[in-house]
C-alpha cells in the first residue's frame, strides 16, 4: 500500500516537472490572466445579451452577472503580469502589447475606468433593463479602451 503510493506520488511529481519543463516561462501567468479576461467577458456577455433583447431581461440574474463582475475588476491581479510575458517574447501564447509595461500607467488608467464602470453596472443591473442598457455602454468601452492600445490583434 504504501509503495503503490509512493509511486504514484512519483509519477505524479515526475508529471508536474516535465508539464513545468515544457511549458514556457510564464505560462502559467499567461493563462490565468487570460482566464480572468474570459470571466469578464462571461459575464458581460450575459448582460448584453439582456440589453441587446436575445435573453429575456431577469433582475436577478442581471445582479448576480454584474456583481461578478465587479469582483473580477477588483481582484488584485498584478502576479498575473510578470516582466517579460508580453506577446513579442512569448509568440503565439499571449496578445498582450510589451507597452502593458512599458507605459504602465496608462494601463493601470484603463483598469481603473473597467472598476468604475463594473462598479455602476453592480448598483444599476438589477433596477431594470433601462438601468442595465444605460450601464453597459462604459463597460464596454473601457474593454475595448484597453484593448485597443494595449492588446494585439490576432494573428
Ligand atoms: C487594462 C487593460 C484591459 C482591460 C480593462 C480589459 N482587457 Fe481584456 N485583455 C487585455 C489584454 C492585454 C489581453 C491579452 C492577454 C494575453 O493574451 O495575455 C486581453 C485579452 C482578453 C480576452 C482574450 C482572453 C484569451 O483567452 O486569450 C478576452 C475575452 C478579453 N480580454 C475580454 C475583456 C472584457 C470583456 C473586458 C471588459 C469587461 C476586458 N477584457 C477588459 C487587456 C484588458
Amino acid at each position: 500500500m504504501r509503495t503503490l503510493l509512493v509511486v504514484a506520488l512519483s509519477a505524479l511529481m515526475l508529471g508536474n516537472l516535465s508539464t513545468s519543463i515544457a511549458a514556457g516561462e510564464f505560462d502559467g501567468q499567461i493563462k490565468a490572466r487570460q482566464a480572468v479576461m474570459q470571466l469578464y467577458a462571461f459575464n458581460l456577455g450575459l448582460l448584453g445579451a439582456m440589453a441587446k433583447g436575445d435573453v429575456e431581461y431577469n433582475a436577478e440574474q442581471a445582479n448576480i452577472a454584474a456583481v461578478n463582475l465587479d469582483a473580477l475588476a477588483n481582484m488584485n491581479i498584478g502576479a498575473m503580469w510578470p516582466q517579460g510575458s508580453h506577446a513579442a517574447a512569448n509568440p503565439g501564447l499571449t496578445r498582450a502589447k510589451e507597452e502593458n509595461w512599458t507605459n504602465y500607467p496608462a494601463a493601470s488608467e484603463k483598469s481603473k475606468a473597467m472598476k468604475e464602470a463594473a462598479a455602476k453596472m453592480a448598483s444599476d443591473a438589477g433596477n431594470g433593463l433601462d438601468a442595465l442598457r444605460g450601464a453597459i455602454g462604459p463597460v464596454g468601452a473601457s474593454c475595448s479602451g484597453c484593448h485597443d492600445t494595449f492588446r494585439a490583434p490576432k494573428n
